[in-house]
């Protein structure tokens, strides 16, 4: 088996061939597809049709698993997949079309916000693996950004600013700017907000990316609008096309991604018309928490009173920054406006 690596870009997404997953997932046949994922960030492979084991066990190659959550739907619904696998679907646990009241389907709708998967836990979220079981017609693309070349191409006088900042990345924020849901309590409890840098450090290349996603809700010791302001701006300069490439899916497919340098999006289908049956596997690297500790202090759990709006997720911990406190104290005047559109 001779594994071909073709860029389709300079050095952003390459088109992985001559590799059958299902019948070789040698450590010889990871280790080349990860050294391709160093080059290239995303990396993609037709024909792979994994069944649900056979795509954990590739996956496990690359390190531990995360679990799905299960937020979004109703009490008392049975999950559709085996907690290994993201249900990336519109579909519900008989494999029909949500219906247009379905708590899931509003869940989903964050999705089409940039984002890097699971910034919003104590963890580093390292590599993504979709496959695509069940492809519509047309649309539902997942759109990628090379955050390397984004910090690479920033004016150094940005490059300085952002170095040491940090942000509070929370999972209720993205929901909320995706429209929001009436989430309860306990759900939100599940997962308090967490710190990511703003520029990353590669653990296997040592290049840096810039760390963005709408998980994104507030810079550390700056005011609220200062720092969606600045994470506004380096939106929008990640967002040039030339940072972009646009996946097409055919069935069969398998797009793996590193989200330690990368923010993607999924795109807008018929999703009443049409099914789209898409599996993730997630690989969770260590936790990120004792460097954040050591940053910007203990976090200090706080009650909430009042309200059960998703951005309210944000005041459940106070960190014992001092700066961090004076721009949380804003957090809940209002939720600021989406970063990006979901188009
Ligand atoms: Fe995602």
């Amino acid at each position: 088996m001779t594994i071909k690596v073709t860029p389709i870009h300079d050095a952003f997404v390459a088109r992985i061939d001559g590799v059958d997953l299902r019948a070789d997932h040698s450590p010889a046949v990871l280790g080349a597809i990860e050294e391709a994922l160093d080059r290239y960030a995303v990396v993609f492979l037709h024909g792979q049709h994994l069944s649900d084991d056979e795509q954990i066990e590739v996956s496990k190659g690359f390190g531990d698993l995360s679990y799905a959550l299960n937020h979004g739907r109703a009490v008392g619904q049975n999950t559709r997949l085996r907690p290994e696998l993201y249900d990336i679907s519109n579909l519900d646990e008989k494999h029909g079309i949500l219906g247009e009241a379905d708590r899931r389907r509003q869940w989903r709708e964050a999705d089409k916000l940039w984002h890097t998967d699971r910034s919003f836990i104590d963890a580093d979220t390292t590599y993504s693996f979709l496959s695509g079981r069940i492809v519509p017609p047309t649309g539902g693309n997942t759109d990628f950004a090379d955050m390397r070349a984004v910090y690479e191409d920033l004016p150094q006088a940005m490059k300085d600013r952002i170095a040491d900042l940090a942000a509070v990345h929370s999972i209720w924020h993205s929901r909320a700017l995706a429209g929001g849901v009436d989430f309860r309590h306990d759900e939100i409890a599940t997962m308090p907000p967490v710190i990511q840098p703003l520029v990353r450090v590669h653990a296997r290349t040592g290049r840096k990316s810039v760390v963005l996603a709408s998980h994104a809700a507030e810079v550390v010791g700056m005011p609220l609008e200062e720092g969606r302001a600045l994470l506004a701006e380096l939106t929008a300069f990640a967002l040039q096309p030339k940072y972009f490439h646009s996946h097409a899916w055919t069935e069969g497919d398998l797009v793996i991604w590193d989200n330690r340098c990368t923010m993607h999006r999924g795109t807008p289908f018929d999703d009443k018309a049409y099914r789209r049956d898409m599996r993730r596997t997630t690989v969770q690297g260590p936790s990120r928490y004792a460097s954040a500790v050591a940053a910007y202090g203990q976090p200090q759990p706080r009650a909430v009173s009042g309200g059960r709006s998703a951005i309210s997720a944000i005041s459940f911990f106070t960190m014992a920054s001092p700066k961090l406190s004076k721009s949380r104290a804003d957090t809940r005047k209002a939720p600021g406006p989406p970063m990006t559109s979901s188009r």
